[in-house]
Formats: C-alpha cells, structure tokens, sequence
C-alpha cells in the first residue's frame, strides 16, 4: 500500500486572522478539511441509503435520509467550507476526501430490506461525527470562537439526528444496537 497522498491545494500562508489565538492554523485548517471530508462521505451515505432501502416503511425512512443528506450536505458541509474559506482553503479535491475524512463511511447491510441495518449505520456514522467535532471544539475551545460556534451548532444538529435515526428503529433494530453498544 502507498502511502496516502497529501492534500496538495493549501495557499502559503494562511491569512491572519484577528479572532484565532494560540493554536497551529495548520492543524485547525486540516482538522476542518477532514470534517467537511467526513461530511462529504456522510451525505452520500445517507443518500444511497435513502435509494436502497425496499419494504413497507421504506418511502417514510427514505424521506429522513434525504432530509438528513440535505442538512449535511447544504448544511454542515457548506459551514465548514465557509469557514475555510476564512483561511483561503477550497474545498478539496473529490479524489482527496476519503483519506481526509475519519469517520469515512459505516457498512450497510447488503440486504435492502434490512431498514434496520441502514438506520444503525447512520447512527454509528453520527456518533463518529460527534466524536470528531469534539475533538475539534476541545482544539479550538477559547482560542477560535468562530469556528467553536460553528461547531457548536453542527454537534447540536448532530445529536438530534441520532435521535432521529433511533426513534425510526424496530424493537428488534433497538436490541441490535444495545447489543452493539455492548461490544
Ligand atoms: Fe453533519
Ligand atoms: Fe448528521
């Protein structure tokens, strides 16, 4: 295996920028590529689950994956590019963001009448991206308020959709998850 290529778009020097103070620019600015990378992936996720999911629940689980796709993509993602673009950073190349991203994707279920198998992926998926925004606001905690905010929020949002996500869960979806959670 090689080693994974760097993102190679990054300008120079980083803009100065008035409300950061005491952390390493560089790493704020990686640690919110590989978010909005993480987004990227989490977007698409859901909206593959919201086609491949067949059975009788199926068109109402597939409207909450199409929202939830949306509030990652036009939401979240566009935040984060947003915020780098504060430092002068595009967003990154499409080849770049599965090395960029940490949480990547959860595996689906291959069978498509496994709702609950889509549903308990989704719900990994927004735990390692509340995992990793922690991370993240930890980093910029007192040194950064911009992006601390704008963390803030997407973590908000991010715990709402796991609620989201388990209210959709049969008996049986929750006895796998707790099951999981014991591993
Ligand atoms: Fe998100
Ligand atoms: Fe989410």
């Amino acid at each position: 295996m090689s080693e994974p290529k760097k993102y190679k778009h990054l300008p120079e020097k980083f803009p100065t920028r008035e409300e950061v103070k005491g952390i390493d620019v560089d790493k704020l600015v990686n640690m919110l590529l590989s978010a909005f990378a993480d987004k990227i992936l989490a977007w698409y996720q859901y909206y593959v689950s919201g086609y491949a999911v067949k059975g009788h629940t199926s068109t109402e689980i597939e409207d909450v994956f199409k929202k939830i796709a949306d509030d990652e993509l036009n939401d979240h993602a566009k935040l984060l590019a947003d915020r780098l673009q504060n430092f002068d950073v595009d967003p990154p190349d499409f080849r770049d963001l599965w090395h960029l991203s940490k949480c990547r994707q959860t595996e689906l279920p291959e069978d498509p009448h496994d709702i609950d198998g889509f549903i308990i992926a989704s719900i990994l998926a927004e735990r390692c991206a509340l995992a990793h925004y922690r991370e993240i606001f930890n980093y910029v905690f007192g040194k950064d308020p911009i992006t601390e905010e704008i963390i803030e929020d997407i973590m908000k949002d991010e715990a709402e959709h796991e609620t989201i996500f388990r209210s959709l869960l049969s008996k049986e979806g929750l006895k796998r998850l707790e099951e999981l959670e014991k591993k």
